[in-house]
């Protein structure tokens, strides 16, 4: 039902509706922030007859392009998003960047919020995250909390040069990560502990561990406990970015695919995630018998870039899931179609016309799916991606990559 009183109205502007329910009992689904990751959820909500609404940090973000209640507000403005939230029936996020005093006004007001804000605080919180991962005794890397030189001069000789420093809030795509030498690589980091913004309780520090490679893990849960796991897969950054998805990890040991997905099951349980959930881990070797083993890296309460393959690739894809999950809905089944999905990302290069580039890529490969975000082109910036799915990995990888470099303009044949 649409709930009482039109207080938000005002604060749509001119050409910007409410959100419309669809006759037959339909709700909406509040999404804070107007990113890809809401604007890839607008296909399967149209085909659930959901409404989406979206609280959208520019009239043209990606998400406000395709999703007509998309009321431009900032996610940190209390008023704002109070209005905005009243209009829905459930509020879920584009990002996790929400501040926890709007949060618990929103839960004050009735609103349902998923993920809860008290699951939320450990992925909006690197410190609090490897805090509660070790307390529930999850592998984690070595690690530290520093707010001084000696702090982590401390860290790094018990550890070892070079050490992993990470600012524990409002990092993303390797902003807020360095790999340094030696104190004077945080100088100016330390400088901001204890002052207002992402440094403010410390910084992190991790061991620099030495993976063979990295993968993921993506779980849905619902607020009545229900639970999916798509199939572990591997990850590869270039640049701090994540830039390809194997789906699934291939060649992945069955015992190390059980556990880590386990343990991605253990902590949406223990943390009470609800909504789309994604455990980036490393995979290491065990010091003494070699068998292969995982640590975490960081988690995210969100659809996830991890997740992009299941679009394509899998029966239910994330965004799809992630609307059933905040809507304490029975989940899909998350099979994958085919034996392997590659997934590509564009990243945004020097070239900003992206649809000239469709007729070559469309033509080369037919069996390629475009996913392009309506972001501006900006260098390193993730503008979209492409799937492809089917027998033969390396092929796949190379169409996967060929498709997603043409449209980027790094290749133009
Ligand atoms: N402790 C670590 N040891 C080695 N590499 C790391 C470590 N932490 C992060 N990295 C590398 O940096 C990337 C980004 O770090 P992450 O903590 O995931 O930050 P972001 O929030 O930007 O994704 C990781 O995907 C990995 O490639
Ligand atoms: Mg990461």
């Amino acid at each position: 039902m649409p709930r009482p009183g039109g207080r938000a109205r005002g604060r749509y502007p001119r050409g910007v509706t409410s959100p419309q329910r669809a006759p037959g009992g339909f709700p909406v689904v509040g999404i804070v922030g107007g990113g890809q990751l809401a604007r890839m959820c607008a296909a399967p909500a149209a085909e659930l007859a959901i409404s989406l609404s979206v609280l959208a940090e520019a009239p043209d973000a990606a998400a406000a392009q395709v999703i007509p209640s998309a009321p431009v507000g900032d996610h940190t403005d209390l008023d704002a998003v109070l209005a905005f939230a009243r209009e829905c029936d459930v509020v879920t996020f584009d990002h996790e960047h929400v501040p926890s005093d709007v949060l618990a006004a929103l839960v004050a007001e009735g609103i349902p919020v998923h993920p809860t804000p008290e699951a939320l605080r450990f992925a909006q919180d690197k410190l609090a995250m490897r805090e509660r991962l070790t307390e529930i005794g999850v592998a984690c890397p070595a690690w530290a909390r520093a707010r001084t030189a000696d702090e982590v001069e401390a860290f790094a000789s018990r550890v070892g040069w070079p050490v992993v420093a990470k600012t524990p809030r409002g990092g993303y795509d390797g902003k807020g990560v360095r790999v340094v030498g030696s104190v004077a690589e945080v100088r100016d980091w330390l400088e901001a502990v204890g002052t207002e913004g992402p440094l403010a309780d410390g910084l992190l520090l991790e061991e620099k561990v030495d993976f063979v490679r990295e993968l993921a893990v993506l779980i849905a849960r619902s607020p009545s406990n229900q639970a999916a796991a798509w199939p572990v897969v591997e990850t590869v950054q270039t640049d701090g970015i994540c830039t390809e998805v194997l789906a699934p990890a291939p060649d992945l040991d069955p015992t190390l695919a059980a556990v880590a997905t386990e343990a991605g099951l253990r902590i949406a349980e223990q943390l009470g995630v609800t909504g789309v959930f994604a455990v980036e881990m490393f995979e290491v070797r065990d010091a003494g018998s070699g068998a292969a083993a995982y640590v975490v890296n960081e988690l995210a309460m969100r659809p996830h870039n991890s997740g992009h393959w299941s679009m394509d690739g899998a029966v239910t894809g994330q965004f799809e899931q992630h609307l059933r999950a905040v809507l304490d809905l029975p989940l899909g089944a998350p099979t994958p179609r085919e034996p392997h999905t590659v997934m590509a990302n564009v990243l945004g290069g020097d070239y900003p016309e992206l649809y000239p580039a469709y007729r070559h890529v469309m033509a080369r490969d037919p069996g390629v799916k475009v996913h392009l975000y309506g972001k501006g082109v900006r260098p390193g910036r993730k503008i979209g991606h492409v799937n492809v799915s089917g027998t033969d990995l390396a092929q796949l990888r190379e169409r996967a990559g060929h498709a997603a470099d043409y449209l980027a303009g790094v290749i133009t044949e």
